[in-house]
């Protein structure tokens, strides 16, 4: 037997006994009762739901009176609940189910679907829940229920997933107590197959469960996957003169190491030469270019690439020594001068002076 078929049985025996048989939703589950009780649902808690939902419906008790009401005296019942666009659209579809369809519920899942904050799981909701239609839904609750039931790959909201995830449920409904069902499997997921820790033990469908089975229900299902962090990558110049010092750069007061001293900063190997002429005079020095090294910031990840010049003379346009609110610096690592720098500037700095010696 297949997973589908046996699913039903089990949730529904389960659901017997153990399943939310009270909720005011349920009683007179009429499609509008119910459409307003599963726009309620959408973003808000049950218990929530409930201090609401009873005085809604004693002010619109029929989709009628709902539709002659005013944008205002609706928003006025919803106020504290949230996510105000549910209320708006609510309205709308109201009066679209009064002029359209004569003040009649329709029943017909693309005429749900076509109406104003009514998306596939929640029409399908509404006509299993009160009409007994063989309609699936997938809701956060079921879409869990079914990615750990069949040991789902990968994050459920890709469009393969989607499918597979609709496949399934379309596979699971039954075609008699379809109401019964439609809640169980949503009350499996709100009680037994939550989304930490889920009691597998309390579970009726535990013995047909591919992630239980395979012991990976604390990783179905999976995470979105997060974006990748943005790199920023660019080309570090360490500038050697005859005396075995290396050009350093004062680096602006904001931004990335504000104030720090670190090593020229260019955009590419190839502004190397360019650079070397219009600091120095000299055109294309040759040129070591080390393995890059990578910065960890809050936001990015930072990849440099140390390229190694010597530069026959010294510097006609660059002072020795530090000067208060200059930008330049000849930084010898056999005689330090106090100055605050970067954190990986101070490791290559240590590890050029371990290659070379320090001097020449
Ligand atoms: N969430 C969405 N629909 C629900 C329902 N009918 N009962 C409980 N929680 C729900
Ligand atoms: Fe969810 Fe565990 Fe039941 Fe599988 S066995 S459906 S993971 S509660």
């Amino acid at each position: 037997m297949t997973v589908a078929s046996r699913l039903a049985p089990l949730l529904l025996a389960w659901w017997d006994r153990h399943g939310r048989h009270d909720l005011p939703w349920q009683q007179d589950a009429t499609p509008y009762r119910v459409w307003v009780s599963e726009i309620m649902l959408q973003q808000t808690q049950v218990a929530t739901v409930e201090r609401y939902y009873g005085r809604f419906m004693q002010s619109f008790p029929r989709v009628a009176a709902l539709a002659a009401a005013t944008q205002d005296e609706v928003l006025h019942h919803w106020s504290g609940l949230g996510y105000y666009s549910r209320a708006r659209n609510l309205h709308k579809a109201a009066q679209t189910v009064v002029a359209e369809y004569d003040g009649v519920f329709p029943t017909d899942i693309e005429q749900l679907t076509a109406l104003p904050g009514i998306g596939r799981s929640t029409a399908g909701a509404i006509l299993a829940l009160a009409c007994d239609q063989p309609q699936p839904i997938l809701d956060g609750n079921v879409k869990r229920v079914l990615a750990r039931l069949y040991a789902l790959e990968g994050w459920p909201g890709t469009v393969a997933n989607q499918k597979k995830l609709w496949e399934y449920a379309e596979a699971c409904t039954p075609h008699t107590r379809v109401a019964n069902y439609t809640q169980a499997i949503m009350d499996l997921g709100a009680t037994v197959c939550t989304r930490s820790k889920p009691a597998c033990n309390l579970c009726p469908l535990q013995s047909m469960c591919a992630a239980y089975k395979r012991g990976l229900t604390g990783v179905i299902p999976a995470a979105k996957p997060r974006k990748p962090r943005p790199r920023r990558a660019a080309v570090i110049v360490m500038a050697v003169n005859k005396e075995g010092a290396v050009l350093l750069e004062k680096r602006p007061p904001a931004g990335i190491w504000g104030g720090l001293w670190s090593f020229p900063e260019l955009e590419s190997l190839e502004a190397v030469d360019k650079w070397c002429a219009a600091q120095f005079g000299v055109d294309a020095p040759a040129k070591t270019v080390w393995s890059d090294v990578s910065h960890s910031f809050s936001h990015f990840d930072f990849d440099m690439r140390p390229v190694e010049i010597r530069m026959e003379a010294s510097l006609r346009t660059l002072s020795a020594g530090v000067m208060e609110g200059e930008r330049w610096l000849w930084y010898n690592t056999r005689s330090p001068a106090d100055v605050g720098l970067a954190a990986p500037v101070a490791k290559l700095l240590q590890t050029f002076d371990r290659r070379t010696g320090g001097q020449e």
